[in-house]
């Protein structure tokens, strides 16, 4: 029935467009022709203009849709790209943010594989033990340590022989952290329990070089080390208890938690510093005796995190959203907090290159920002950058080379969390601080994704903060990356170049309209002059429709005119609207376009993605398999 009067339409059109361009049209002498004639024009350029904004959302969602069939990631403005990402995880998967596409993908690249590490051992958290670098020694001098899911601690060495195999660390329950002593002069590990105790177990490692003596009193097992260095050492690591102690209950019989807890070394004194729930932080000599204890933040969860600065002086807390500088000798803080963001603080890093005291925040939203702590002399707390919007999900933070390794890592409380992909972004900290202009910014230097396996968490070994041409751009680095649901920890060694420092004077001209004019860039002319001409029948249909339901007339035909550029404004204000807030990808596109996309849609066995996709998508996917099909014209008639 539809069809028919479309077809209708259609024929009507073709008497009306012949009367237009050919002899006789309803006016009456040539200045009145005239007017009429301009005023059809600009009516058809906005039309033209309205029929190119429909065709870029097509662009956009056929775009999407050879992704998805092709396996290669589609470009996507930021708005586009951020408001999809919001409802499906898969957007994330299938596209890049055109403004900020990474620089490379390259994984093997940059991510040479080495060995698994324990590859029996279910791993729930994993860290490097830096060793003291004996002399003549050139192999890396680091052991990891892993904490398995029943509790137990492993030491293993980088060539993967075990050194300690799951030794009991005597906490009743699981354990909810684990830290390693911050210096290579005396080794420790300290763990906190569910049980809300905190255990410090000593680590004994000694070297003996294969060719050495048997020292009195000590059997040593004969390795076979099969190994081309003359440098061959047999390790013999122990574990034993040497501290343990508790948070003891507040006066109040109010309930801490341990959140966290951090050993600092000053001199020749060990200090743990503790955050509880109640967002206390808590000093603790090494022998377990409490030194103090003060109220740093009010903020529902307590302190979340702690982190060593300005070489273990200060100690830089966190809440969910406040961070700030507390002192161990002096059992306060120093400063007030620096607040200001909206979303909670998931994690917390300082900048590459610490001179700069600058703290980079990974917000729950997946947004990452800059605060500078000090002015000249003084303290403050000023927003100074913020990350590009890349991911929704919030980022872990690790620096390296000039740069932010950022792995994006879903809430454990978050919708279809498993459905996210999880990639490492390696953030250009200078890139960004030079402002980004008209082209394609740098602002990520690598977009690592290990599908289909999904990092978890990581550990890296390697100077992290060496500057360009520092002693640490030749000494190799290495990553430990824990796997979704795989055992073990896989070893790489990361090789990255560190990116020049920051222009002083950044010529920065900036641009809001790239992300609209290379979309019209990718629009082909011939396009644009077939949708004018279907512009035309269209105009024309209208008017005849209008002539043909009422009376006949001038006044009537005039009157149907403004209605229909009113329409047309509305609708545009709409579209405006739309644009600004939300999606072209949500214009309403009518049935008949499934025709125009006359190519299937996807392939047929994928009928369960239909849920995850963005709605238009899903419907469009619908409607192809009922099998409609109208003629192209018709369709983009019907589709405004
Ligand atoms: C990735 O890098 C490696 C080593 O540089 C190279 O051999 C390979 O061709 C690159 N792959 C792609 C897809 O560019
Ligand atoms: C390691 O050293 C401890 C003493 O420090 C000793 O009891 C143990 O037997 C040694 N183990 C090996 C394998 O040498
Ligand atoms: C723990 O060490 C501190 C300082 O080293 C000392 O003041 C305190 O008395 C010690 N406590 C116990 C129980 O030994």
């Amino acid at each position: 029935m539809r069809t028919l009067l479309w077809l209708a339409g259609l024929l009507h059109a073709q008497e009306v467009l012949a009367g237009v361009f050919g002899s006789p049209a309803p006016c009456h002498d040539e200045e009145s022709c005239k007017v009429r004639l301009s005023t059809l024009t600009s009516k058809l350029d906005e039309l033209r203009d309205e029929m190119r904004g429909k065709h870029l959302t097509l662009q956009a969602l056929e775009e999407i849709r050879g992704g998805i069939l092709s396996g290669r990631r589609v470009e996507l403005p930021s708005a586009q790209r951020q408001h999809l990402e919001r409802g499906s995880p898969m957007i994330s998967e299938v596209t890049f943010d055109a403004r900020h596409r990474p620089v490379s993908t390259n994984v093997t690249r940059h991510f040479q594989w080495q060995r698994v590490i324990a590859p029996e051992l279910q791993v729930r958290q994993h860290a490097f033990l830096h060793l003291k670098k004996s002399p003549g020694s050139k192999s890396a001098s680091a052991l990891l340590v892993l904490l398995d899911s029943e509790s137990k601690l492993s030491i293993y060495s980088l060539e993967n022989e075990p050194l300690l195999d799951r030794f009991d660390l005597g906490h009743e329950g699981k354990i909810i952290q684990l830290e390693l002593s911050p210096t290579q002069e005396n080794h420790f590990v300290v763990t906190v329990g569910e049980d809300n105790g905190i255990r410090v177990h000593n680590i004994k490692i000694i070297a003996k070089k294969q060719k050495t003596d048997v020292k009195d009193g000590e059997k040593e097992e004969e390795k076979e080390k099969e190994k081309k260095d003359k440098d061959v050492r047999t390790l013999n690591v122990t574990a034993s208890l040497a501290t343990q102690f508790t948070l003891s209950h507040g006066e109040l019989e109010e309930t801490r938690k341990l959140n966290v807890v951090l050993p600092i070394e000053r001199g020749s004194q060990t200090f743990f510093i503790a955050g509880d729930s109640l967002g206390g932080v808590s000093v603790f000599f090494r022998n377990g005796t409490m030194r103090g204890r003060v109220r740093v933040t009010e903020d529902p969860g307590g302190v979340k995190g702690l982190i060593r600065a300005q070489g273990q002086q200060q100690v830089l807390f966190y809440s969910s959203h406040a961070f700030g500088f507390f002192s161990p000798s002096q059992v306060d803080l120093q400063y007030p907090p620096c607040t200001g963001w909206n979303s909670p603080l998931y994690d917390l890093a300082m900048e590459p290159g610490y001179s700069t005291g600058r703290v980079l925040l990974a917000l729950q939203d997946g947004d990452v920002l800059v605060y500078a702590t000090t002015r000249g002399k003084s303290k403050a707390c000023d927003l100074a950058l913020k990350f590009p919007h890349v991911s929704v999900l919030p980022f872990n933070l690790h620096s390296f080379r000039g740069h932010v390794m950022a792995l994006a890592t879903p809430l454990p409380d978050m919708e279809k969390k498993d459905e996210y992909v999880r990639e490492i972004f390696f953030f250009n900290m200078a890139a960004m601080e030079n402002g980004y202009g008209s082209a394609p910014s740098r602002a990520i230097t690598l977009q690592a994704s290990f599908k289909p396996k999904q990092p978890e968490t990581l550990a890296m070994l390697g100077q992290p903060a060496a500057g360009p041409g520092g002693a640490g751009e030749k000494a190799k680095s290495q990553v430990a990356i824990r796997f979704k649901e795989e055992k073990g920890v896989e070893l790489y060694d990361l090789t990255l170049r560190t990116p020049p420092p920051p222009k002083a004077a950044a010529d920065s001209s900036s641009s809001n309209g790239w992300d609209m004019s290379s979309l019209l860039n990718w629009f082909p002319k011939v396009g644009v002059f077939g949708i004018a001409l279907v512009g035309v029948i269209f105009w024309n249909i209208k008017k005849v429709s209008g002539q043909s339901s009422g009376s006949p007339g001038p006044e009537m035909d005039d009157f149907d005119e403004e209605l229909f550029k009113e329409k047309l404004r509305e609708r545009r204000a709409n579209q405006a609207d739309l644009d600004r807030r939300t999606m072209p990808i949500e214009i309403e596109v009518s049935n008949a376009c499934t025709a125009w996309r006359s190519a299937k849609l996807y392939p047929s066995k994928d009928e369960d993605i239909g849920g995850s996709l963005p709605r238009t998508l899903a419907r469009f996917h619908a409607q192809h398999k009922a099998g409609q099909r109208r003629h192209s014209s018709v369709c983009l008639l019907e589709g405004l």
